[in-house]
């Protein structure tokens, strides 16, 4: 087909926080979009697919702060780390958007400003309950016992000059789009949730910019103000085409987007915010929002805080990238949550991808060279087992095509793995070891294993898009061409030469030593009992002498790159310390703080340096550290 009469596909996933924490949960949204993406090539789409990273807001800001790099040094930093998962997934998207790429800060600056010359944008004042980790304002209302109703987090009463989206005015022009438009809030049920929920009661104006957060796109008109970070982020999905731009041409080709994938708790913001603005804009609305359900571990979302996370890329090492991308394709009803182990995701390898798959390729691979030297042709004769079987592998491809319309993963490879199984029945059916014994049956084996390896070739064609690895070790193992759909008919190819020695696809886990393996990890990371040092008197500890400091003056010790030397005044008197804490502070950092020090401690000389005393400090396991700060006693008081 010409590249120009291709129909495009436009798929997205949303951009992520920048993390160097991203977990199986992350994965679960991008290879279903990859998924979709390679199918839709496969079937002859020009597809952009669009993923990336949500780079600004108060959270990087302090983190950046914390780690005394720039924000741009911080998320520079740590987005090689999404890249690198995505590229172990074998993700093939056509862009990865930073909302710090400078076409998208133009592109977001310019809907900005329209915004609020066309009217829609508007400048007022906030008063409210802001929760710092959310980036989110509440009213009194919606706290839940005074704290966030997100998080559960401390918020801070807080008031501001700000600008306002008029979200109530496109309301009703909204409903109505959504009511004629049902097909693009996906699943079904969530097209109820989002118009009772949010719809009908009716919407306030969104406050758009936030003059609090440095670390985001400034406005045109104030650049006092940076751009809200849910407007910032949803702007991706069309600065990234090039909107707005001297070149938007990729937005005229691929605009309106058919597929904005999406975790549910963020579906509100794609079917209600994005919407409005894109209609304020003049923009056509994307053609479908998918709100895909969490996968969960031990009945919550997984989660690094909750310590049920797990890096994908170990996943990875130890079973390969096709195991992972199975089991998330395959195991959660899509649309819902589904529970996510190690075990089960072994469970599923064993069953379908070794048993079911992998079995299946070995022994016709190995019969075909037993029985035939590696070679047979096409089908002689058509018995009428034969017929159902034929029949059965040429309706998969529209099997499979409507589960995938209906963005239904799960059940597209069931489609395909009820090939796998028929084939392998078939097997016992015909049985052609039997067959091989009996000279006069040598045309019927050779038809049977042929209808076999027409079977195999053309569930791997299906299989491509969600193990995409797996389909090429088959197409090389048959030594058939990947020839994608424009095969897939069954009798395409006309004679197999098989490799002479199979290639075990996925060897068997043994899951009792998972389950061991698997115990073992929980006992090593279950909390530790603590351990005391022995135990002393009182008369012991009142040997020490622990007093408050102010700190006058720090600076680097000359000859030692870990050690900060202090002058610390104490009451009358001022001394010097050297202490070990140069990787957590800098030298102006504790500069007029009040520190405790043990004053009694025998001076010792380090590295050419006396040291009066030591300064407390607290750390812990994962080798974070802070020197014990006092706020409002006097330095020279005792600490008992
Ligand atoms: N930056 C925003 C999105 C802005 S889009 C304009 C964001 N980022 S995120 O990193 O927190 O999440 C990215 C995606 O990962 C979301 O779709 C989210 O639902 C998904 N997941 C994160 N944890 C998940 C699970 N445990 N299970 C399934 N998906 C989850 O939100």
């Amino acid at each position: 087909m010409c590249e120009e009469c291709k129909k495009t596909y436009y798929v997205t996933t949303p951009i992520y926080y920048p993390s160097d924490n991203f977990h199986v949960g992350h994965c679960y949204t991008t290879v279903i979009a990859d998924a979709l993406a390679r199918y839709k090539r496969l079937n002859g789409y020009d597809v952009f697919f669009l993923t990336g990273s949500d780079e600004h807001g108060q959270k990087i800001e302090d983190r950046a702060a914390k780690a005394g790099v720039t924000e741009k040094e911080f998320v520079d930093k740590i987005i090689e780390n999404a890249k690198d998962l995505w590229a172990s997934l074998g993700i093939t998207y056509d862009r990865f958007i930073r909302t710090t790429d400078e076409d998208h800060v133009a592109t977001v600056q310019k809907i900005f400003d329209k915004l609020l010359k066309q009217g829609d944008i508007y400048k007022g004042s906030y008063e409210g309950w802001y929760c710092t980790p959310c980036e989110s304002f509440w009213t009194e209302s919606q706290l839940v016992d005074g704290k966030c109703p997100d998080c559960g987090r401390e918020v801070k009463l807080t008031k501001e000059d700000a600008y306002f989206f008029k979200l109530s005015k496109y309301q009703a022009r909204l409903e109505e789009y959504l009511a004629a438009n049902r097909d693009l809030m996906q699943p079904e049920s969530r097209y109820n949730e989002m118009v009772n929920n949010f719809l009908k009661p009716g919407l306030k104006d969104l406050c758009v910019s936030r003059s609090s957060v440095k670390w985001g796109i400034p406005l045109l008109n104030d650049p006092q103000q940076t751009v809200y970070v849910c407007i910032d982020a949803l702007t991706n999905y069309i600065s990234a085409l090039g909107h707005g731009s001297d070149d938007d041409s990729l937005f005229k080709k691929y605009w309106p987007a058919d597929l904005h994938l999406v975790g549910k708790e963020i579906f509100r913001f794609h079917t209600i915010i994005w919407p409005i603005m894109l209609m304020a804009l003049d923009i056509p609305l994307p053609k479908k929002v998918y709100g895909h359900g969490w996968l969960t571990m031990g009945g919550g979302k997984i989660s690094k805080s909750k310590g049920n996370y797990k890096d994908p890329r170990e996943f990875i090492k130890d079973y390969g990238t096709d195991t992972l991308r199975y089991f998330l394709l395959s195991e959660v009803p899509f649309g819902s949550d589904g529970n996510f182990s190690e075990e089960l995701m072994v469970e599923r390898r064993n069953s379908d991808l070794a048993n079911v798959l992998g079995n299946l390729v070995n022994r016709t691979v190995t019969m075909t060279n037993k029985y035939f030297g590696g070679s047979v042709v096409k089908n002689i004769n058509i018995t009428d087992l034969d017929k159902e079987v034929i029949e059965y592998l040429d309706s998969m491809a529209k099997d499979v095509d409507d589960k995938i319309e209906a963005l239904n993963m799960p059940a597209a490879l069931k489609e395909i793995f009820a090939r796998l199984s028929r084939l392998n029945k078939y097997i016992d059916e015909t049985m052609p070891w039997a067959l091989a014994k009996d000279e006069a049956q040598k045309d019927r084996l050779n038809d049977v294993l042929y209808t076999i390896l027409e079977g195999i070739r053309m569930c791997a064609i299906e299989l491509e898009c969600a193990i995409p690895s797996t389909s090429q070790r088959i197409y090389q193992q048959l030594n058939t061409p990947d020839a994608g759909f424009a095969n897939i008919k069954y009798g395409s190819v006309e004679k197999y030469t098989v490799v002479e020695k199979p290639e075990i696809l996925f060897a068997r886990i043994d899951e009792e030593a998972l389950k061991a393996k698997l115990e073992a990890e929980a006992a090593e990371a279950a909390p530790k009992p603590m351990v005391y040092k022995p135990e002393i008197t009182i008369e012991d500890f009142e040997k020490l002498d622990i007093r408050v400091g102010t700190v006058l003056e720090c600076k680097k010790h000359p000859k030692a790159d870990k050690l900060l030397l202090f002058k610390i005044k104490c009451g009358t008197e001022e001394r010097q310390i050297v202490s070990g804490v140069a990787k957590w502070y800098k030298p102006e950092d504790l500069v007029g703080k009040k520190i405790t020090f043990i004053a009694n401690l025998k001076p010792v000389v380090l590295r050419g340096e006396e040291s009066n005393g030591m300064i407390l400090s607290a750390a812990d396991e994962n080798d974070n550290l802070e020197v014990v700060t006092i706020n409002g006693i006097e330095d020279g008081a005792s600490v008992k």
